[in-house]
C-alpha cells in the first residue's frame, strides 16, 4: 500500500485586517442606533436594548486581537455590519475560488509542483460559495490540474477530512497528487450585529498537497494515521441553505448565519477531543511525550489550554501549542492548517506532531505527521 506524506502547504491572508477596538466600536454604534430605533418599544418594555460590546471580554474570553477579512470597509459600517463582495460575471473566477487558488499556487511552489502534477482536487470548507459547479472543479481549471474534483463541508473539521479523504485516495491508488484547499471568508456567515459571536471568525484561505511518498519532495510529512469522528449536535448550527426560497418569511432570521450556544460546545467538545487524541495515540502506539507539538483548530485559546493540558497532563508551552487565532480569530477548518504552516519549520526529521480539528456536527479529525528527511 502506498503511503500518503504532505508534501507542502501554502496561506492566503487578505490584506485587510479589524482590531477588536474596531470591532467593538462599529458594533456599539450600530447597537446605539438601533436602540435609538426602537426607542417607543424599549420604554414599552417590548423590546431589549442592545448592551455594548468589550474589547476586554472578546480577548478574555476568547484570545482574539484581530481578523483579517476580504471586506473591512462593510463589516464595519453601522448602517451594513456584514462584507460587502460584489458579484461577479460567470467569466470570472469566483472570489472563493480565487483564494483557494493563492493558496494552492504556495503549496505546489513549495513542492516544486505546477499545477498539471495534481490529479484530485478537493475544497473543503464550511461554506460553498454556491450550489454548482463545484468549488473544486474552478479550483482544479484554474490551476490546470487533470484528474477529478469536487466539493466537502464538514465545518471547522473540514480539512482533517478532506486530508484523510485525500490520504486514502493514495492508500488505494485512485490519485497519486491531491490538492486540497481551504477559502474560508467566514465573514460571510457571521452576524455582526451578535454581541455573543461578532468576534469570532476572519477570513483566509490554506492548502495542503497530499501526495504518494514515491514522489514526494524532501522535507515532506509522513501521515502516520488519521482519525475522524462526527456526533450530532444543534449547538453549533446554521440554516442557511436552497430550502430557505420556500419559506421567504424566514429568509435574514439570525439562525440564517452562524449561531451557537458557546458554552455547551465548550463543555462538550473538550473532552470528546481530548478522549479522542488519546485513543489515535493508543492506537499508533505513541505518548504524548512523542509529540514535539499540537497544531490545534483555532476557535478558543481556552479551549485548547485544556485540550493541550489534558492530553500532556500538565500546562502546554506556546511552542508545544501554537496559537494563530490571536491575530486570525477562527477561521474554521483553515485554523490548524495556518497553526502547521506558520510553526513546522523547526522540525528535524523524525520529529512528530498532530493536526487536530474540532467543530460543528460536532465533527473532529486527528492526523498524525512525522517528518522525514
Ligand atoms: N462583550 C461583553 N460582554 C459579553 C459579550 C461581548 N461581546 N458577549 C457576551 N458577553 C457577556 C454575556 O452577556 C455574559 O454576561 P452575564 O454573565 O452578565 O450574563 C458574559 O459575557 C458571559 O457570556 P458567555 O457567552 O457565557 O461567555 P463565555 O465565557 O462562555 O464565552 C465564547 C463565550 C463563545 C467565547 C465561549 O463560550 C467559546 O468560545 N465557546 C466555544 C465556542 C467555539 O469554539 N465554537 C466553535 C465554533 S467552530
Amino acid at each position: 500500500m502506498t503511503r500518503p506524506v504532505i508534501s507542502s502547504t501554502g496561506l492566503f491572508t487578505p490584506a485587510e485586517s479589524v482590531s477588536n477596538a474596531e470591532l467593538v466600536a462599529s458594533y456599539n454604534a450600530w447597537a446605539d442606533l438601533w436602540n435609538a430605533d426602537h426607542r417607543a418599544e424599549i420604554e414599552a418594555g417590548t423590546a431589549t436594548p442592545k448592551t455594548h460590546s468589550s474589547v476586554e471580554f472578546i480577548e478574555k474570553a476568547s484570545g482574539i486581537k484581530s481578523r483579517y477579512v476580504m471586506n473591512k470597509s462593510g463589516v464595519i459600517d453601522p448602517g451594513i455590519m456584514a462584507p460587502r463582495l460584489p458579484e461577479r460575471p460567470n467569466e470570472e473566477i469566483s472570489i472563493l475560488a480565487e483564494i483557494a487558488v493563492k493558496a494552492a499556487n504556495e503549496a505546489l511552489s513549495r513542492a516544486g509542483r505546477s499545477g498539471s502534477d495534481v490529479d484530485a482536487v478537493l475544497c473543503a470548507a464550511s461554506n460553498m460559495q454556491r450550489a454548482y459547479p463545484a468549488m473544486a472543479v474552478e479550483v482544479q481549471d484554474a490551476i490546470g490540474a487533470k484528474g477529478f474534483a469536487f466539493d466537502m463541508n464538514v465545518a471547522c473539521s473540514s480539512a482533517t477530512f478532506g486530508i484523510q479523504t485525500a490520504a486514502d485516495f493514495i492508500r488505494s491508488g485512485s490519485a497519486r497528487s491531491v490538492l486540497m484547499v481551504n477559502p474560508e471568508i467566514c465573514s460571510g456567515h457571521l452576524n455582526f450585529t451578535d454581541r455573543d459571536s461578532h468576534f469570532i471568525f476572519g477570513d483566509v484561505a490554506t492548502a495542503v498537497l497530499i501526495e504518494a511518498e514515491d514522489m514526494a519532495p524532501s522535507g515532506s510529512w509522513t501521515i502516520l494515521g488519521t482519525n475522524l469522528k462526527t456526533q450530532f449536535s444543534n449547538n453549533i448550527r446554521n440554516n442557511f441553505g436552497f430550502l430557505n426560497r420556500t419559506a421567504p418569511e424566514t429568509v435574514g432570521a439570525p439562525d440564517k448565519l452562524f449561531i451557537q450556544e458557546g458554552r455547551k460546545v465548550f463543555r462538550e467538545v473538550v473532552p470528546m477531543v481530548a478522549s479522542m487524541i488519546q485513543s489515535e495515540l493508543d492506537r499508533l502506539g505513541m505518548s504524548a511525550s512523542d509529540l514535539k507539538r499540537m497544531w490545534l483548530h483555532q476557535a478558543n485559546a481556552n479551549m485548547n489550554r485544556l485540550i493541550a493540558e489534558k492530553v500532556l497532563g500538565r500546562e502546554a508551552s506556546e511552542t508545544e501549542s501554537p496559537t494563530v487565532l490571536d491575530q486570525y480569530a477562527n477561521t474554521s477548518s483553515a485554523g490548524s492548517i495556518i497553526a502547521f504552516h506558520l510553526h513546522s519549520g523547526d522540525f528535524m526529521p523524525g520529529d512528530r506532531g498532530l493536526i487536530c480539528s474540532f467543530g460543528a456536527g460536532y465533527s473532529a479529525g486527528t492526523v498524525f505527521v512525522q517528518k522525514s528527511a
